[in-house]
């Protein structure tokens, strides 16, 4: 049986149907019936096709998916060749001014004359397609290939939601064809490579190699699959079609025709006009949901652009403009492994130079052997580095179909490259530690750093350099030899003037008077941050009683949970720690201790300040150390329970509140004297202790 006029008719209503919903889910992104109703239609209209396939037709919503896997595609010759676009690549100002002076000498025009208006867009890193449409139903969808002749990838750009089957008029030109780029968002890209991950498949190194393998994939299903978008931008051969007067209305009757057209977009006119959208997409470029790798200027007239012409192979009447390339190739020469201070091996990619956002990037971390594993780096490999913005740089992933075949693979190794200790991982941790605590050198150097480090001990004039040489020399060991540095010795290192040694020396002396709380972060404890050290300064006030702390008592400590109690109890249970310990305090290491806990005892136990204004001497930071080192407590805020307004020029009202709850205020001189007076006190309880 034939279908009747009455079943052409509704398939012809349900296809056009689905095609508006299909429009306004993928491309408007404005839903207008719920997913139940779009699939109601689409099986009533494969119910039809199936029992009279003569209704079948290629813009059939039906049809998007479908095919065997080809062999190769059939090349497609272009009716109009696919040209590219010159590119500015400088990332001055100056691109913009060279095209448009060079547009107006083209058409003659003086400076007399109006400033010529452009469109101007986004370069989307993506795939150009060309889309045939005859009698406005898409018959032809072809890669770019050489420009002349690319690759028929009907099939797989059928697939493409956002790409309408059918163009939204009743009265299409006999042939048009659409030019715009296929693409991937950042988003599904993630999405895309983590599913492909779970799967053990191939993963893509970034959206722009997705999307191109997407399209150019043999086996249509695969291809569907692909979260693919597109974006139109232009034509190439039509027929019977009244010419739009310029780019931008082309833009949106394409619009409103159906295809995704990008709304970062805009007339310009002049230079002024283009650098002024240049730069404001440059800062939009990160939080875009897609990839760009410039922008781009078109003369919007289109008599004006057929007037300019082509040169060779590129129009003169659009230019690329391109932002500093996020991304760069480069080879892996080496993957060395850096030993940090908590024994935290991290596996460092050298690289060959590579100029990548704006920088030259030698070397970078890639974390852990996991991270190694999941982006696949071997020595030797190619690999896509990116530095978008002011991001760190980071390999995105190799190249694995350049591998060479004396590429070797990288493993964490066994044993500390610095000191030979075993490496362990321990379980559900993602990194290797080298076992060697203070006997690695490696960890030894950055101990000392720290301990050196301006919120712990701060010694300044202590940098990397001379840890390294001290270290390296056999010189310093511990954070305990420091103190026994001699302006002589120092003086002896290569790289060390006499004024240099002296200064470092006095700097070391320094610090020995110092609070209990920078000692205990400067021991550089594992998972003890500068915080914790505070807390731990002040629950316990007095060195010898943390180190006694066992991990359940350690656990009363305001932020202290079992794993930084176990760290604590763990570091002070060495026996090469407590030498260490010792040691410094045999060199004079001291600072106030208190009874701790916010205790009733102790000089200013139990007691809170509040600091308000500018001290003349003190830095805000200074007053409240030395008020915490006696025990007292800086709060930000006055109450009836603030003991002391510490209040210098420009105090405001804080100061007025504290007189009005009648609070007694100090100036710094006061302080001072109450600080004077609890040290006194502090000196003759460690004298007792000493003592006993
Ligand atoms: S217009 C004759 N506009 O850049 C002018 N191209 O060399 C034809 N591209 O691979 C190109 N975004 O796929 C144009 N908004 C845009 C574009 C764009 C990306 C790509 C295009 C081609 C290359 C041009």
């Amino acid at each position: 049986m034939f279908a009747s006029a009455e079943a052409f008719a509704r398939a012809a209503s349900l296809r056009a149907e689905l095609e508006r919903y299909n429009h306004a889910y993928y491309v408007l992104d404005a839903p207008l019936v719920p997913d139940a109703e779009y699939d109601r239609l689409f099986v009533e209209l494969q119910a039809l096709e199936s029992e009279f396939p003569e209704l079948r037709s290629a813009d059939s919503p039906t049809q998007r998916v479908g095919g065997k896997p080809l062999a190769s595609f059939t090349p497609v010759r272009h009716a109009l060749p696919m040209l590219s676009i010159r590119t500015e690549t400088d990332t001055e100002a100056s691109g913009a001014r060279a095209f448009d002076a060079q547009v107006r000498r083209e058409l003659g025009l003086t400076d007399a004359d109006p400033a010529v208006e452009y469109a101007a867009e986004l370069k989307f890193d993506g795939l150009a397609i060309n889309l045939r449409y005859e009698q406005g139903v898409l018959v032809q969808a072809a890669t770019r290939g050489d420009g002349e002749t690319g690759e028929d990838v009907t099939q797989n750009i059928r697939a493409i939601r956002q790409i309408p089957l059918r163009l939204n008029t009743e009265t299409p030109p006999a042939v048009f064809e659409v030019r715009g780029e296929v693409y991937m968002r950042r988003d599904d890209f993630a999405r895309m490579n983590e599913r492909q991950r779970e799967r053990d498949e191939k993963t893509f190194v970034n959206p722009r190699n997705a999307a191109a393998g997407s399209v150019r994939q043999l086996d249509p299903a695969i291809s569907a699959q692909r979260p693919l978008s597109f974006f139109a931008y232009g034509l190439g051969q039509t027929e019977g079609w009244t010419e739009a007067l310029n780019h931008s209305e082309l833009l949106d009757q394409l619009a409103q025709w159906g295809f995704p057209v990008c709304e970062q977009r805009c007339t310009a006119l002049g230079a002024d006009g283009l650098i002024a959208f240049h730069d404001k997409m440059g800062a939009r470029r990160e939080s875009l949901p897609f990839d760009i790798d410039g922008v781009v200027y078109k003369v919007n007239n289109l008599a004006l652009q057929r007037q300019l012409g082509f040169r060779t192979r590129e129009p003169r009447w659009a230019v690329a403009h391109k932002y500093p390339a996020q991304e760069a190739v480069t080879r892996v020469t080496d993957i060395e492994v850096q030993v940090g201070r908590t024994g935290k091996l991290t596996p460092v990619a050298r690289l060959e130079p590579v100029f990548v956002g704006g920088v030259t990037v030698t070397n970078v971390t890639l974390h852990n052997q996991d991270e190694v594993d999941r982006k696949n780096v071997w020595i030797g490999d190619s690999v896509v580095v990116r530095r978008a913005g002011d991001v760190i740089p980071e390999i995105v992933g190799s190249l694995t179909d350049r591998r060479p075949a004396d590429a070797s693979a990288f493993r964490i190794p066994s044993t500390c490259p610095v000191c030979g200790s075993a490496v362990l991982r321990e379980e559900g941790e993602a990194d290797h530690r080298c076992t060697g605590g203070l006997f690695c050198p490696a960890q030894r150097k950055q101990a000392l750093l720290h301990f050196a480090s301006r919120r712990a001990m701060d010694i300044e004039g202590l940098g990397d350099k001379l840890v390294d040489q001290l270290v390296d020399a056999g010189i310093v060991t511990t954070p305990a030899d420091l103190y026994g540095l001699t302006v002589e010795r120092l003086a002896s290192l290569e790289r060390m003037g006499e004024l240099s040694a002296q200064n470092l020396v006095a700097a070391i002396s320094k610090s020995r008077e110092t609070t209990l709380a920078r000692f205990v972060f400067a021991l550089g404890i594992r998972n003890v941050g500068e915080a914790t050290a505070k807390e731990l300064a002040r629950h316990y006030g007095r060195l010898d009683a943390l180190r006694r702390a066992n991990a359940d008592a350690l656990q009363l400590v305001a932020d202290v949970g079992p794993v930084v109690a176990a760290s604590i109890a763990h570091f002070f249970s060495e026996t090469h720690n407590a030498s260490v310990i010792d040691a410094l305090i045999a060199a004079g290491v001291r600072w106030p201790e208190t009874d701790g806990g916010g205790a009733t005892q102790g000089a200013l136990a139990g007691k809170t300040f509040v600091l308000t204004g500018t001290l003349p001497t003190l830095s805000r930071d200074e007053a409240s150390a030395l008020i915490e080192a006696q025990g007292g407590k800086v709060s930000g805020s006055v109450s009836k329970k603030t003991s002391y307004v510490v209040a210098g020029a420009e105090a405001g009202s804080k100061l007025d509140k504290a007189q009005q709850l009648g609070i007694k205020t100090l100036d710094e001189a006061g302080l001072q004297a109450l600080l004077a007076q609890s040290d006194l006190s502090t000196n003759q309880e460690q004298d007792n202790e000493a003592n006993s």
